[in-house]
């Protein structure tokens, strides 16, 4: 770098005229090297924040440069002023450029970092399954609708007309209390069963009807291995004329063959439904052992799966059906047990726990 003079220690009283001339050379020199010294910096990666103070910050170079103009003439000092900004502008536009490469390397360093790397494996996620009961219940309602029913919904919250009353069991009739269960009034409770979705369905269309109705219901049980509060039931109806008992039996037969295997056979034992007359229990022969007895069927070669019957005439009455020109016949089953039974699950709680080690092996 050239040397010059400190010229603060100068005034134009003490200095020559010609001293003058190689002063005025001597600050142009100056600006010179600043100028040169200030490339020399933005090319060595020095950073803007140095250079800055280094040339533009208040002890800075470029600034007591322009301090120093106090020594110059009135006519000079415009000229030189002139310069001074110059360099100044110089300098700051050069930061600006250098600033603005670097956000562009910031930039181009953050896409390298985070560059997404799309032929790596990919983190394996679990993957949902239905539940148990959901495909039970799918299957169900699958093989129904290929003999020609319909599935119908219906609600889990119900008038004590439809879950008792129009099922055949008015105010204070014992058979109630095999079915009891939460009330939200004295008069709207959490239906017991799905029958009461025979009424309303009968209620809304007139013969032939021929419907499933899977869904929840709910009894006040406590939840043990084999009860829980809130379980699932599939409903059936057919109601036409001249339909009978035959036509019941051969429907069940025939749901059972797809369900449970081809040689499946099934039984009516006699029972008592208040909505159905006459009434029957039905069990179908064992699919684990195939009747011969075994664990599954505890020996009996047999496993009841649900209860079924004629329509009783004052069901069909009170929904607005004739009973003397239309017959039907009715069946419920446990959606839960017959899942329990084909996964050989043997603790209903399972079921409701919801634990992913449980679920995801019926996927
Ligand atoms: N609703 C009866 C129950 O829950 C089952 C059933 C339905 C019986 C239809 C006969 C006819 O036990």
């Amino acid at each position: 770098m050239l040397q010059y003079y400190d010229n603060t220690t100068l005034t134009s009283a003490v200095i020559p005229t010609e001293w003058v001339e190689l002063w005025k050379y001597t600050m142009q020199e100056r600006l010179y090297d600043i100028k040169t010294a200030a490339d020399e910096m933005l090319a060595s990666g020095a950073t803007t924040e140095e250079i800055r103070v280094r040339f533009l910050g208040k002890k800075g170079e470029l600034t007591s440069l322009l301090r120093s103009m106090g020594q110059l003439s009135a006519e000079e000092r415009p000229q030189m002023g002139k310069l001074v900004n110059e360099l100044r502008e110089y300098i700051e536009s050069a930061l600006e450029v250098a600033a603005q490469a670097g956000q562009i390397d910031a930039i181009a360093a953050q896409l390298r970092d985070e560059k997404i790397d799309v032929t790596a494996p990919g983190a394996a996620f679990a993957r949902g399954t239905l539940h148990p009961i959901t495909q039970v219940e799918r299957r169900l309602c699958e093989i129904f609708c290929s003999m020609g029913f319909d599935v119908a919904e219906g609600v889990e919250v119900e008038t004590d007309y439809y879950n008792f009353q129009a099922m055949n069991m008015p105010e204070n009739h014992p058979a109630r209390d095999t079915q009891d269960t939460f009330y939200v009034s004295s008069n709207i409770l959490l239906r017991t069963h799905t029958s009461p979705v025979q009424a309303r369905i009968m209620e809304q269309t007139q013969p032939p009807v021929r419907i499933v109705s899977p869904g929840r219901t709910y009894r006040s049980d406590v939840l043990d291995a084999t009860h829980s509060p809130a379980f699932h039931q599939l409903e059936g109806l057919v109601v036409d004329k001249g339909i009978t008992m035959g036509d019941l039996r051969g429907t069940l037969e025939t749901f059972a063959r797809e369900m449970f295997g081809e040689s499946t056979k099934i039984r009516f034992r006699p029972h008592h439904f208040q909505f159905t007359e006459p009434s029957a229990e039905v069990d179908v022969s064992c699919f684990v052992c195939g009747g011969r007895g075994c664990r599954l069927c505890k020996g009996e070669g047999w496993i009841e799966i649900l209860g079924a019957g004629m329509v009783h005439p004052n069901v069909l009455k009170m929904a607005g059906i004739d009973p003397t020109i239309y017959s039907g016949f009715a069946f419920g089953m446990g959606i839960d047990r017959i899942a329990m039974l084909s996964n050989a699950i043997d603790d209903m709680r399972l079921l409701f726990e919801n634990d992913t080690r449980f679920l995801k092996q019926f996927g």
